[in-house]
């Protein structure tokens, strides 16, 4: 399971650090659908912001270890993972579960029938006229979930099957949001040994069986390399 944290060594912003996006913006004003309805223009004009700092920004050592992992076939390493960047895929992670949408997809704000499955845009740009739904015309919005927001159930049931493991590794995540951060208590109630990498103590560290105080980019190819010393 990743959080934000894993992406800080590419610059992308985490949420509630010390340069998170919590402390200069508010999420009840950028990331609820009643701030999207309130003032779309507003809300658009943040996540176009996000796309180009993401954009601008690569996979690290992080993202590696966790893409060539997932991509064994002897070891089942699954990703799950809270980020919207998308820096996951770039590395080339396998059947990632993402569990709060994407920054590159959108979807039709109203809902409609045709438009309420996300499609992807790499290249839309905000301007006067901002996204619409090609399906009903209503607008556009970016496929994230949102505040108040369910998550996708498919996702949800994916997330929860690959909790049935011997191993769940909490990586960069603060683990207060939820449901992403009931995964760990579920895998370890299904028996699986909890291994945390954080820079700082989360509410997961007290149960942990394992807790690293690193940071994930230089944790993950030190473990990397010691499992492949055996
Ligand atoms: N390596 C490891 N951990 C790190 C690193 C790093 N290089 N840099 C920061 N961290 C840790 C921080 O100590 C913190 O515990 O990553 C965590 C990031 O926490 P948040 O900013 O709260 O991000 P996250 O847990 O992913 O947020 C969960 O909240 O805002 C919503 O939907 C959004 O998906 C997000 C969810």
């Amino acid at each position: 399971m990743t959080g934000a944290g894993v992406s800080a060594a590419s610059g992308v912003p985490t949420f509630r650090g010390p340069e998170g996006l919590w402390r200069s913006f508010r999420p009840e004003d950028l990331a609820t659908p009643s701030a999207f309805e309130r003032d779309p223009a507003l809300v658009w004009e943040w996540y176009a912001w996000r796309r180009a700092k993401v954009a601008s920004c690569q996979p690290n050592a992080a993202h590696e270890v966790l893409a060539r992992w997932s991509q064994h076939e002897s070891t089942q390493v699954r990703v799950v993972t809270q980020n919207v960047d998308d820096l996951h895929l770039r590395a080339g992670t396998r059947d990632l579960i993402r569990l709060h949408g994407s920054l590159w997809e959108i979807k039709c704000f109203n809902g409609c029938a045709a438009g309420v499955r996300a499609w992807r845009d790499e290249v839309l740009t905000v301007t006067e006229r901002l996204p619409r739904c090609p399906h009903c015309g209503g607008l556009a919005r970016p496929a994230v979930v949102w505040f108040g927001e369910s998550l996708d159930a498919a996702d949800v049931a994916r997330a929860s099957q690959a909790a049935s493991c011997d191993v769940f590794l909490t990586v960069g995540t603060s683990a207060i949001v939820y449901p992403a951060a009931g995964f760990a208590r579920i895998a370890q109630a299904r028996g699986a040994f909890i291994a945390e990498i954080n820079l700082e103590q989360t509410p997961a560290s007290a149960f942990a069986d394992a807790a690293v105080l690193g940071a994930a980019e230089d944790v993950l190819p030190t473990l990397d390399q010691l499992l492949a010393a055996g």
